[in-house]
């Protein structure tokens, strides 16, 4: 299948690019693993920041760019940040636009909500929905431009003629095709890899690190990969339930944290900010609290928001109510929910340019999640969808200029056959259980490389990671729907991703927003810097470079003491 640009991945950031192309009169095409209006975006669900200033008018850009620098531990990309924060607003206003229902005040305008570390109400939403709400107007908008796309099909070869990507190979999961696509440039926007951890937020065939593998198949680097987000509230019980993301809108709405005493514990943590919080610190005190021993029964926190009326948290918590309804036989407008952290968002990612979403390998370009250096150590909640709205317009405006004069270059055909020959070697009728192991992977990984992390553990994880490697997998003989088969391509992906995640971490000897190490507790201005991991011939080489300068204004801000305790209505 040849087209213009391939983008690979059909969540907001994907579709947000792949329409910007279209009206640029580039012929694009998207590919993604989920169904249509499935993408992992629909998770994101508390809302989309942007200073609008509706509820409070002396929010602005800078100020939104300062929050998410000071608690992303100042590693951020600034520019990146600074373009984030700018055009937010647009993006929202884009969205409204194309018919995206936002929550709006009784004179029209969108109402925003606190989310954690902002230091004004700055998250527009739509019930706890938001990313399905976005996800559906992007989809609606591709429809509207004709724009094709292939839906449950899975990439798992990036394609690349004379240094230049130019392609893929995926494989259909239903009818077991094998599909060649030809492009002239491919954009990554596979989203995050928070299914490297057995507890997460993330459905189980989701966030396997498709994108990182890929990138890494054709030389792109990394940044940041220790730097991992462990979302402070997932659902604990009932197991099956465990991980299920409880939204940070819970707080935003004035939802209370307490431990098994009874104890507003934030207040030991952080009492100007209390359950408002930065998410790392939260996530932190809430393990901390559990360790302990002031967990509850099913090794959790409670969160309360039955002070609020039942109305208000059906309109504004409305899948929250739902969703432990269902799962937990629990009614949130009279009961506690049991919560504790959850793996949720990679801050790490390839290594790109913010302004053009170049990855340094020509032809390549990625945004979203995939990517590092938006978020720093700690993304704040809320950031994550304007981040696939801003980048995707701007990454795709810069690639529909670059490719106007290219042609489209001819595929490798032998580097094509030794992608399907490589998928066709891992048709295995004996072997480990790849579903097995893909969940051994996911549980050393939470238990040693989660929160909270520690030398000997994480040399523990690499070691065993590195036997995960040699093992051949049981995929049966089939391509067509064939479970066994995916999972052992995300056990492929996901191994070169959590070494890059453990090595990363061994290297960064302090702790830092996200990063947590119990045997360096403290953060050290030495380590203010970016940890890169460069692919070589001879495996992965990492290093470290130091952070670009904050523009003055940004920085003055950031330094300002952290904004106090919120005024909820
Ligand atoms: O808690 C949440 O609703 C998650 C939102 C986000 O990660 O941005």
């Amino acid at each position: 299948m040849a087209c213009d640009v391939l983008v690979i991945g059909s969540g907001g950031a994907g579709l947000r690019a792949a329409i910007e192309l279209a009206d640029r009169g580039v012929d694009v095409l998207v590919v993604g693993k989920s169904k249509k209006r499935d993408a992992h975006t629909i998770l994101a669900t508390g809302g989309i920041n942007a200073a609008l200033g509706n509820m409070d008018p002396q929010d602005s850009w800078p100020l939104h760019a300062a929050d998410t620098i000071r608690d992303g531990g100042w590693i951020n990309d600034p520019r990146g940040v600074e373009l984030l924060c700018k055009h937010a607003p647009r993006a929202v206003q884009e969205l409204a636009e194309w018919g995206a229902r936002f929550h709006r005040e009784p004179g029209g305008k969108i109402t925003q909500r606190f989310f954690g570390a902002a230091t004004y109400r700055r998250a527009c939403f739509s019930g706890d929905h938001t990313g399905q709400e976005i996800l559906n107007v992007l989809v609606d908008q591709a429809e509207a431009r004709k724009i094709p796309f292939r839906s449950e099909v899975y990439i798992f070869s990036l394609l690349q003629s004379r240094g230049r990507a130019n392609g893929a190979v995926g494989l259909d999961l239903r009818t077991g095709k094998i599909l060649i696509f030809q492009a002239k440039a491919v954009i990554l926007a596979t989203g995050g890899h928070s299914r490297m951890f057995e507890r997460s937020s993330s459905r189980f065939w989701e966030n396997n690190g498709d994108g990182i593998a890929l990138a890494l198949q054709v030389g792109a680097r990394f940044q940041d990969m220790e730097m991992f987000q462990f979302h402070p509230t997932g659902m604990v019980h009932p197991p099956r339930a465990a991980g299920v993301l409880v939204t940070e809108a819970v707080r935003g709405e004035g939802g209370i944290l307490t431990n098994a005493r009874g104890e507003r514990f934030m207040k030991r943590y952080d009492p100007a900010r209390m359950e408002l919080s930065a998410r790392d610190l939260v996530a932190r005190a809430i393990y901390t609290e559990i360790e302990h021993g002031h967990g509850t029964r099913h090794g959790g926190v409670w969160l309360d928001i039955s002070h609020r009326p039942l109305p208000y948290i059906k309109k504004r918590l409305p899948t929250m109510y739902r969703q432990f309804l269902a799962h937990a036989g629990v009614d949130i407008s009279r009961q506690k929910m049991e919560v504790a952290p959850t793996a949720h968002y990679s801050m790490g990612g390839v290594l790109i340019d913010h302004t053009t979403g170049e990855t340094g390998i020509r032809g390549l370009y990625a945004i979203g999640e995939v990517t590092a250096g938006m978020h720093g150590a700690n993304r704040l909640g809320g950031n994550s969808l304007a981040e696939i709205m801003v980048f995707g317009r701007l990454t795709g405006a810069h690639v529909a200029r670059r490719i106007k004069k290219q042609k489209l270059h001819p595929l490798d055909q032998r580097q094509v056959a030794g992608a399907i020959g490589s998928l066709l070697d891992r048709l295995a009728p004996a072997g480990k259980d790849p579903l097995a192991v893909k969940r051994q992977i996911q549980e050393l990984m939470w238990t040693h490389v989660g929160v909270a992390r520690r030398e000997k553990e994480m040399q523990h994880a690499l070691r065993a990671l590195g036997r995960f490697r040699a093992l051949r997998l049981q995929t049966g003989t089939s391509l067509a729907r064939n479970q066994r088969l995916v999972a052992a391509l995300d056990v492929l992906n996901m191994l070169p991703t959590c070494e890059m995640i453990v090595r990363s971490a061994l290297l960064r000897r302090e702790s830092r927003g996200a990063h947590y190490r119990t045997d360096f507790p403290t953060t050290q201005k030495q380590w203010k810097k970016n940890i890169i991991c460069t692919p070589t011939k001879a495996g992965v080489r990492l290093s470290t470079r130091p952070i670009p300068p904050i523009p003055k204004r940004i920085r003055l801000l950031a330094e300002r003491p952290k904004p106090s305790a919120h005024l909820l209505e």
